[in-house]
């Protein structure tokens, strides 16, 4: 069968249907990128490390508040600090049934609900009530990154923290940025609307936590499209 013939069917239902693009995305990252997920776990890992030296005076006996957009699968969990009551948020429901499994997995967390929704309009989530907002690999695809910044903004606490961990794009002068501008629009179409060269620590900064404080890796072990990760955390 040649390239053709099944490639242009696919880029049409990933065109024109939600339901199977949902699908097609949860099964590509959850059943075949799992050698990929291997090599961002380190960055995950410090991410945690990060918000941990956050929240250095933290109260363990009192719960922490966090809400995480985009949860996928769950991939973070193994990493939330002891007594975490958990709202998820996602818009796409097919991811479900692999976060129910995962979440088996993680006792020191309390889960108290599931949001189906877009994070550019989080209304099942109330103004400042969240410790933590944390994002991973989520603020490359979604449609409107300043209307999402609005909202977690909203539902933090004061003081409370904005943790984030994405592969950002290339500073403008490097090779890499005309790799990634070359890939993207391809890339966008097979990874649900993922832009590879976003510069979302500076859009982060602009748009709502000018505090913001970054570390970037440029790990060569990564495909170059996954270069630089940053990691950053924000105060309310
Ligand atoms: C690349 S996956 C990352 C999943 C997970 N955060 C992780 O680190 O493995 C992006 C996730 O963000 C979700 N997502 C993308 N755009 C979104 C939006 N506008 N609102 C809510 N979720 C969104 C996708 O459905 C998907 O679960």
């Amino acid at each position: 069968m040649s390239a053709v013939s099944w490639l242009l069917p696919l880029v049409v239902l990933l065109k024109v249907n939600k339901t199977f693009r949902n699908k097609f995305f949860s099964v590509v990252l959850m059943d075949f990128l799992t050698p990929l997920e291997r090599r961002v776990e380190p960055f995950r890992k410090r991410a945690f490390e990060v918000l941990q030296e956050h929240l250095s005076n933290r109260k363990r006996s009192t719960p922490l508040e966090i809400l995480e957009i985009g949860i996928g699968g769950g991939a973070n969990l193994e990493y939330y600090p002891e007594n975490s009551n958990l709202t998820a948020l996602d818009k796409n429901e097919t991811f479900s049934q692999y976060f129910e499994d995962n979440k088996k997995k993680f006792s020191h967390i309390t889960y108290k609900k599931m949001v189906s929704s877009m994070a550019e309009n989080m209304e099942g989530i109330e103004d400042s009530s969240m410790d933590v907002v944390v994002d991973t690999y989520v603020l490359c695809s979604v449609q409107d990154v300043k209307a999402v910044i609005k909202e977690v903004k909203r539902v933090l606490k004061p003081e409370g923290k904005f943790l984030f961990l994405e592969h950002v794009a290339f500073p403008d002068s490097h090779l890499g940025a005309k790799v990634q501008s070359f890939a993207a629009p391809l890339w966008k179409l097979f990874f649900d609307g993922c832009i590879l060269n976003r510069k979302i620590a500076e859009e982060i900064r602009k748009d709502g936590f000018p505090n913001v404080e970054c570390e970037t890796k440029y790990p060569s072990d990564l495909w170059m499209f996954f270069r630089p990760q940053v990691i950053g955390i924000g105060t309310k």
